[in-house]
């Protein structure tokens, strides 16, 4: 969505600015803009469309001059995405200046205040009440009036505030949208997020909701909602530069898929010592599951994909009822929830506003939440009781890759670690279980190297107009995912069907020609998918059997084929999924898709 920063410092802040946007650029925008004080004014550029053409306009920010600015890409909700709605907002008499990520729920009540108060709107924003209602509490303290502002703002805000009489001093506030506060030498930072400022600074600081800060070149300061200063410490961040930058791939989609063995490796290795599986890390008590009879697994898409692998495997190993719902829905349901329900919520991010919705309601039921989460400091990770990380390091790229397969990896690890706890499984399984985990980073590795003919897959298959997915079991919690990587980037329609469920209605639409991607990888299932496909083919369709190494049963029915390594099924869905995004990556290559920021996606949906 959205993505601000501010700098003040010794510097010129445009050029800055600009350089830190660029690193936003993959959460999704359509319109970007700067402001800075200089000379005592505010100075502003907006642009519709790329931040290239802000840097068209500003000669890459060397035309403004000023050593304090702030700035923003929009993805739009309230108006047009145009120059006039383009953020940074001034106030009418060109005092404030501000940008804004998240949404102003109660902004039509407060316009029409400030419209009766005599204030003239130039957009269609939200965002705009933000800077009249500094305004209008402005007592030549800048400080009060960015209190009394937030206090009337409902909803979801990161805010950046600059204020032509304090040539020196920025305001960062924050309530349920992210915020970080990067901390320099002699210069200071605010941004939605930490690739924006591991380029300048490793040192950041999280602020708390509700809270805001007071950024000088010299100093930070951070005060609760009455004003009243918080200490809060500084983070060290260790994601690197490289770490978020494209290092010799063309996409980061592609970087990303090829991290996959390690980053999954980051996630596992810390958490087995001595043989056993441990979640220290995370939180939960020894005694977690004393009084949990259920578990529900709440999510918002690839990470809802995610949870539906998560169900079979800690069904299937701890025998504990698993439900998985999709945050959007879950919140609206009335859902049964109480203290002796484990609600789990994964998020890549840890900023979607469905998966915080879905968090905040299973937490005033009364359950304890676990979050499964990537990026540390945020708002999920702080919300929740207990966290464990992903540790995929930073995913630029808005379809996920390494995002998902380290959720699905977490999974794996917590469906042994609540079998151990419950006494499901005993210590002779656990152990060869785990032994298994251990393996994935390897089978990941070799899903990547089994397949070098998928571009030339990819290129035989990049005109379809619709594919179809299906699978049993895991293996069809694995086609939601394949489909909706293919669908995302390449914008080729396809689903995701539970093989024994398409001749229910769905396979009136296989006819002639049509491709169907068959994962046929559970041996104890190979049977019935083979019947499966041979329903589709005798309608025509094409099929891309997905076969593990060893299995021969299903390539007389295949058109062409991808192998997947074998491994233990239960655990076997991120080896699956890789050769999917291959696929995806080179379909929407071969359609010359804008792959790392397909139309219409942001990379963290910060709007419900
Ligand atoms: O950051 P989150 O994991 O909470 O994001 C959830 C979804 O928005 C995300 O997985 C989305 O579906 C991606 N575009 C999938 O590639």
């Amino acid at each position: 969505m959205c993505g601000i920063v501010g700098y003040v410092g010794n510097e010129n802040a445009a050029p800055i600015l600009i350089e830190c946007l660029k690193k936003l650029e993959y959460r999704g925008y359509d319109s970007a803009g700067i402001a800075v004080i200089d000379k005592n004014e505010i100075n502003m550029v907006k642009a519709t469309g790329k931040i290239k053409n802000l840097c068209d306009k500003t000669n890459d920010g060397c035309s403004l001059s000023g050593n304090i600015g702030i700035a923003h890409t929009r993805w739009a909700t309230h108006g047009a995405p145009n120059d006039i709605n383009a953020h940074p907002h001034v106030s009418n008499n060109k005092k404030f200046a501000v940008v804004h990520n998240g949404i102003i729920e109660n902004y039509m009540d407060l316009k029409k205040e400030l419209v009766d108060k005599g204030y003239k709107f130039n957009s269609e924003t939200d965002t705009e009440v933000v800077v009249h209602l500094l305004d209008m509490y402005y007592d030549k303290d800048f400080k009060k009036s960015v209190m009394k502002t937030v206090s009337r703002l409902e909803g979801s805000y990161a805010l950046g505030v600059i204020c032509k009489d304090y040539p020196n001093t920025i305001y960062a506030a924050m309530l349920n949208s992210p915020l970080i506060i990067g901390v320099g030498v002699s210069e200071n930072y605010f941004a939605s997020d930490v690739t924006a400022l591991v380029q300048h600074t490793k040192n950041v600081i999280y602020i708390e909701e509700g809270e805001f800060a007071e950024i000088t070149r010299e100093k930070i300061n951070v005060f609760d909602c009455t004003g009243e200063p918080v200490a809060r410490e500084i983070t060290r961040i260790v994601w690197d530069v490289e770490a978020a930058e494209k290092g010799g791939y063309e996409h980061f989609m592609l970087k990303e898929i090829m991290e996959q063995p390690r980053a999954i490796k980051s996630a596992i290795e810390p958490r087995i010592k001595k043989g056993k599986i441990t979640l220290d890390d995370s939180g939960m008590p020894d005694d977690i599951m004393k009084d949990i009879n259920r578990i529900v697994i709440t999510a918002c898409g690839s990470a809802y994909h995610a949870a539906c692998t998560g169900k079979y495997m800690i069904e299937q190993l701890a025998r504990i009822p698993v439900e998985v719902d999709l945050a959007s829905e879950f919140r609206y349901r009335n859902p049964i929830i109480n203290k002796s329900t484990l609600v789990i919520v994964i998020s890549q991010s840890g900023e979607t506003a469905d998966t915080i919705a879905a968090l905040k309601e299973a937490k005033q039921l009364g359950a304890p939440v676990l979050a499964i989460v990537n990026v540390v400091g945020s708002a999920i990770s702080k919300l929740a009781d207990y966290v464990i990380y992903t540790w995929a390091g930073p995913e630029i790229a808005v379809a996920t890759t390494k995002g998902y397969t380290t959720q699905v990896t977490v999974l794996c690890l917590l469906s042994v670690f609540l079998a151990q706890k419950v006494g499901s499984i005993d210590k002779k399984t656990a152990s060869s279980l785990t032994e298994d985990i251990q393996q994935i980073p390897k089978l990941a590795q070799r899903a990547i190297d089994l397949n070098p003919q998928i571009p030339y897959l990819a290129r035989k298959y990049h005109n379809e107009r619709s594919m179809f997915f299906i699978g049993r079991n895991t293996d069809y919690a694995v086609c939601l995912e394949g489909s909706l990587k293919l669908k995302e980037i390449s914008y080729i329609h396809s689903e995701a069907y539970a093989a024994g469920e398409l001749k229910h209605g769905t396979i009136a639409l296989i006819d002639n020609d049509r491709l169907v991607v068959a994962l046929a990888c559970n041996e104890r299932l190979l049977d019935k998918l083979v019947s499966n496909i041979r329903e589709v083919k005798a309608r025509g369709a094409k099929v891309l059997g997905i076969i593990t190494e060893r299995s021969t049963k299903i390539i007389p029915e295949s058109d062409d084929i991808i192998y997947i390594p074998e491994g233990n099924t239960l655990f076997n869905a991120v080896a699956q999924v890789i050769p999917l995004q291959l696929f995806a990556y080179y379909v929407a290559l071969e359609n010359d898709c804008d792959i790392d920021k397909p139309k219409n996606l942001a990379k963290s949906v910060t709007v419900e």
